[in-house]
């Protein structure tokens, strides 16, 4: 390894998303085998001993790719020299909440983590939010952050993603890795639309192949879209290895390209396409390449798809309107 560290910070990082999305980074899962990390821990302070915890038993596992461990309190000096940033550290929400209720007590965090990000990241700086509102909290830290590209910042919708390629090879009695070009439209919430018409698997058309439309408007949509209550409800906490895992795919996929002949889900800046307002930050098929992400397009719309996908949309302009109001962006 003759390469420079990669410098990634971690907000959050004595929470649960935190504990397992670490020690992956740490093995090389995040950015490939051959490339050193220094990872930056920002904690709150009552939070902190636990972070440094963690750390200690990060240098017990002797990963050779982690290249050392800092943990701050101070949000300007864990982004300083950031060249990739996840954004993990929000108050998750709790049984009977919804998202909405998170906007004004979690919307202070970003706020000041995007102006820490303007003033000191790297050039080629990259934003993963995962604290929820995933997708409105990208829009502040982003709103905060004028002189970083605005297509740096992006929100986790691969762990919605990855829920629905599981739950599309479940029903058609396929493995995973046989199931390409599915899609996540629009808000990381409840109202999100998984779309199964452009998606194939092992080569055929996966509506066709489900040929069910009971089975996706009432089974597929809602189960994909609830299944953040559902985890809630059974472990009576907020996903948190499968969300690790989805945040390592996100950004490994952004950086080292996805794979050929398939796509992915991200939540970016819109730059108009399918119809969503420009600039909210709404989940859309991707391809990466060179580092780069770019929305796949030409793809067909139906009448059922639009709804939903509108009704999404509307859903993030709501709670950029509500950000708006309270000042947050
Ligand atoms: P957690 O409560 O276990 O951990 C959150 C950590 O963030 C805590 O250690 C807390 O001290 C820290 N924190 C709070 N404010 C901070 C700040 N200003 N700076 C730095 N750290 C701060 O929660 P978790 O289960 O790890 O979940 C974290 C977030 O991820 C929640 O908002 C949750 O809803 C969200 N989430 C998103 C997805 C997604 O798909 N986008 C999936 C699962 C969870
Ligand atoms: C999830 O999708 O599992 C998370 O966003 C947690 C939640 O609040 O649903």
């Amino acid at each position: 390894m003759t390469q420079a560290p990669v410098n990634v910070t971690v907000t959050g990082a004595a929470g649960q998303i935190g504990y397992a999305l670490l020690f992956r980074i740490a093995s090389g899962q995040l950015l490939g085998p051959d490339t050193p990390v220094k990872l930056r821990l920002l904690e709150i302070p009552q939070a902190v001993k636990a972070a440094e915890g963690t750390a200690l038993e990060l240098e017990d596992g002797a990963f050779p790719q982690l290249a050392g461990i800092d943990i701050f309190d101070d949000a300007k000096q864990a982004f300083a020299g950031a060249n990739v940033a996840l954004l993990v550290g929000a108050r998750p929400r709790t049984k009977g909440m919804e998202r909405a209720d998170l906007l004004e007590a979690n919307g202070g965090i970003f706020k000041p983590q995007g102006e820490a990000i303007n003033a000191g990241a790297a050039d080629d700086i990259r934003v993963l939010v995962v604290g929820n509102p995933a997708n409105t909290n990208a829009l502040i830290a982003q709103s905060h952050a004028p002189d970083v590209p605005a297509e740096r910042f992006t929100a986790m919708t691969r762990l919605d993603h990855n829920r629905a390629v599981a739950q599309l090879a479940k029903k058609l009695d396929a493995p995973v890795g046989e199931v390409r070009k599915l899609t996540i439209w629009g808000n990381h919430s409840a109202s999100q639309y998984p779309d199964i018409f452009h998606a194939e698997v092992a080569g055929r058309n996966a509506a066709e192949a489900v040929n069910d439309e009971k089975w996706l408007a009432e089974e597929f949509i809602p189960r994909v879209a609830k299944r953040g209550a559902e985890i809630i409800e059974a472990r009576g906490a907020s996903s948190a290895a499968s969300a690790a895992n989805a945040a390592i795919d996100h950004v490994h996929d952004w950086v080292l390209g996805t794979a050929e002949g398939d796509w992915t889900s991200m939540a970016i800046p819109s730059d108009g396409s399918y119809g969503v307002p420009e600039g909210l930050i709404s989940s859309f098929p991707v391809v990466c390449k060179g580092g780069k992400y770019e929305i796949v397009q030409g793809l067909e719309i139906s009448e059922f798809s639009r709804g939903r996908i509108d009704a999404s949309v509307g859903e993030l302009a709501e709670e950029r309107e509500a950000v708006k109001k309270l000042g947050l962006i």
